[in-house]
């Protein structure tokens, strides 16, 4: 039977049972029709799946842990992604899992948030292409996934009830593109709603998020499920969008259904497309499942060493790394032997595989370990201390494995401040103030503060990267291997810097999303702040040099595209991938209601290089990459005008920028009357022409910054700019108004 026929097979509560779980990880099979369950697990950066035969739901097999969303994102390679997703999708079909729960791709809008360590970015932009590459490779396989939570779930305080107040043009530009590209390039199989309430309404009620936007807007065509216990009214859930519910609600809500479908509350036609949608996927998923499936747990092993070694970031360097053979080196910290390398939460995968100090031995590396301050807790042992300092003192160089315990950072919890526990912070300013050549390795899943970086050498922050996380960071440490990740977050100096300082998490009950578009870097950078590390930052043990710039024309069409060339050359003695990446910054001048930032990720691309190798890097913009969200035309929007293109190797270090003109003429809609401001009908080209021609010699000299000399020019022609039509009337003769009427009409008939 096909799903039409299926769907007139079941009844109503066959068809309400199908819309929610069977236990915690199933759906609802339906025997005498030969519909079959599937299964679903956890997801994100590793298969957690509960062991056959036990009851326990988070008893999971053994499976391999690769980096965490954190470190993952520091690639800024949708390759890498799409590999790590083809490793999962065979892991979860070899072990009868048919859909993924995962990618998270929720906002870093606060380095507080205790899920950003499973998150990618605090840019939506790359948070959409590494998604994306992720689902198309779990997919890849024959396995779905479900990305997850939506939508503008960036906090874990009170996350079950918390409603989140975004303005409508923050949310299209800042929460919900990272969904939209993964929708619209990757079509996972499934979609999770969070658990917050968005603008009022519970995300897994929403019908503008899970039916205007999602289906309607983006064209998706799989289901969407709850997140574990996130259903609050059924019925409107149903009625909004949301086919599945997660994990059931032991009957009770079926029930619901099935009274509202019979009391004629709900539409049975709106019952029998959840169920359609949802057997689509069941019996795709069902058919895959029969393919053959391997997989090879020591290949995954090293696939995770690899995509570690890819993801890790060189904050600093002086010169303390690489370190070199014959070097007499102090490793110091319990990191060293016991990294961080996970979150806690649904996303902690059940691995004995981690490779830490072992990876030193097994290389033989000369160097010495002292603990210093343990892994788990902020502690501080004055004998540990000092026998830290005296052996940091008398190596060639110290390296301590620092990161945030486990207790100050989960699902479930945000943090209180951003620092690393006391006895870390004064150990590594101990040791820096003895020992020159200083290195800090970070294992944390968010932004800490870090008060003495400018004291030590080195600062190479591993995020949480999965259990290859000793080898890896073995190999970048010795040169075995070249770092060549980059920043998907801000590192602020402070926690009072970041955008929403004053707002996060909120009072408990709203989460107000103040900040607006000013997210991560289009925040410090709109205030010019200093921070500690930029946005897409990240250094390397070879150099990188950037020529010949160029866009294919310097007008983009209404419906047209520019390339975006640039050559990038390995210009040092190891080979190395570089990150090229390109920000488009809105410079046409045209006032932007809620503020225009300073500029944004529109590409980037990972480049391998050998030393002398040069390589050119081809990106495409199309008006979307040039537009904001406008929420008076409910829609993307490029004002015509003037743009710049900038390529570089950071946010913050812009290697070249390119002047594009667009040549749009679409204009947003004005209306017009008597409170209207000059300034802005000025500033308009269907208003200008009328109001420059009926304003009368004196006026104009006022409007250019001329007068009677009682002002200076400037003021007088900003103070014109604010007055509006209706000062001709106060100002005005006898006839002030019925001319004042007369340039209405016209100017109504020209903004129509
Ligand atoms: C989490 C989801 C997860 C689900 C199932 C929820 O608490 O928010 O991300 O997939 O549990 O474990």
């Amino acid at each position: 039977m096909n799903v039409e026929e299926l769907v007139s097979a079941l009844t109503l509560e066959e068809k309400a049972g199908l819309c929610s779980g069977a236990d915690f990880w199933h759906t609802k099979a339906v025997e005498r029709l030969g519909i079959p369950a599937i299964k679903v697990s956890d997801g994100p950066h590793g298969l957690r799946t509960q062991k056959e035969g036990s009851t326990d739901p988070n008893d999971a097999i053994e499976a391999v842990c690769f980096p965490a969303g954190c470190a993952a994102a520091a690639s800024f390679d949708p390759a890498l992604t799409r590999r790590m997703g083809a490793a999962l999708g065979r892991e979860a079909r070899a072990s009868g899992v048919q859909v993924l729960l995962g990618p998270a791709v929720n906002i870093k809008r606060s380095p507080l948030c205790g899920r950003n360590f499973e998150y990618y970015s605090e840019d939506p932009y790359l948070a959409g292409e590494l998604a994306a590459g992720f689902i198309q490779g779990v997919q890849s396989e024959g396995v779905g996934t479900s990305i997850k939570h939506f939508a503008a779930n960036s906090q874990e305080t009170r996350r079950l009830s918390a409603d989140s107040r975004v303005d409508e043009r923050t949310l299209h530009e800042i929460y919900l593109p990272a969904f939209e590209t993964a929708v619209k390039k990757a079509r996972p199989w499934t979609v999770m709603c969070s658990y917050n309430r968005v603008n009022g309404d519970y995300a897994s009620e929403n019908k503008p998020l899970l039916t205007d936007i999602l289906r309607d807007d983006w064209g998706f065509d799989g289901f969407v499920m709850s997140d574990w216990g996130a259903v609050n009214d059924r019925v409107k859930g149903v009625a909004a969008g949301l086919e599945l519910e997660m994990p059931g609600s032991g009957g009770v809500y079926d029930r619901k259904i099935i009274e509202a479908v019979q009391n004629g509350t709900l539409d049975i036609g709106v019952l029998d497309k959840a169920v359609a949608r949802i057997l689509n996927i069941v019996l795709r998923a069902a058919d895959l499942a029969k393919l053959p499936a391997v997989f090879d747990h020591a290949a995954d092993h090293k696939l995770a060493v690899e995509l570690a070694k890819q993801s890790a970031v060189l904050l600093r360097n002086l010169g303390a790394l690489p370190l070199h053979k014959g070097q007499k080196v102090a490793y110091i910290g319990a990191f060293a032997d016991h990294p961080r390398y996970q979150g806690g939460g649904s996303s902690h995968v059940n691995t004995t595989a981690i490779s830490a100090m072992d990876a030193a031995i097994m290389n033989d590396r000369s160097v010495s370990y002292i603990e210093g301050f343990p892994a788990d807790r902020d502690q501080r042992d004055e004998a540990e201390f000092l026998r830290a300092v005296t052996a940091a003192e008398a190596a060639d160089v110290a390296v301590i494995f620092a990161g945030l315990p486990d207790s100050f950072e989960s699902e479930g919890a945000d943090r209180r401040h951003m620092r690393l526990p006391d006895c870390q912070n004064n150990l590594i300013a101990r040791v820096a103030a003895v020992q020159k050549n200083t290195v800090v390795v970070l294992h944390t899943g968010s932004p800490v503060e870090c008060p003495w970086a400018d004291d030590v050498s080195s600062v190479l922050c591993m995020y949480l990267a999965g259990e290859g996380v000793g080898e890896a960071a073995d190999a970048l440490l010795w040169g075995d291997a070249n770092p060549c990740g980059r920043l998907p977050e801000t590192w602020p100096m402070r926690l009072e810097d970041t955008p929403c300082y004053l707002d996060y998490p909120g009072d408990g009950v709203t989460a107000d999303y103040r900040e607006g578009v000013y997210v991560g870097y289009r925040w410090y950078d709109a205030r010019k702040m200093p921070v500690r590390w930029p946005f897409g930052h990240g250094l390397s043990y070879t150099g990188y040099v950037y020529r010949n710039a160029e866009l294919s024309c310097d007008t983009m069409a209404a419906d047209g595209e520019v390339t975006v060339r640039v050559t990038v050359k390995n210009s040092g003695a190891m080979s190395g991938a570089e990150v090229v990446q390109l920000y488009v910054a809105d410079a046409t001048g045209t006032p932007v209601p809620g503020g225009r930032v300073p500029q944004a990720l529109r590409g980037f691309a990972k480049v391998d290089l050998q030393p002398g190798e040069e390589r050119v890097v081809t990106f495409t913009l199309t008006p979307r990459d040039l537009s904001r969200y406008s929420a008076e035309i409910h829609d993307w929007y490029a004002a015509p005008g003037r743009y710049e293109v900038r390529i570089g190797h950071s946010s913050r270090d812009i290697r070249s920028t390119l002047p594009l003109h667009y040549a749009g003429a679409k204009l947003l809609p004005l209306t017009v009357d008597e409170t209207t401001p000059l300034g802005i009908l000025l500033a308009d080209p269907r208003t200008a022409p009328i109001v420059r021609g009926m304003l009368d010699a004196q006026v104009q000299a006022m409007a250019n910054g001329g007068g009677d000399g009682l002002m200076p020019p400037e003021a007088m022609a900003q103070m014109f700019d604010s007055l509006t039509l209706r000062n001709m009337i106060n100002f005005g003769g006898p006839q002030a108004e019925e001319r004042l009427n007369a340039m209405l009409a016209k100017l109504k008939e020209a903004v129509q």
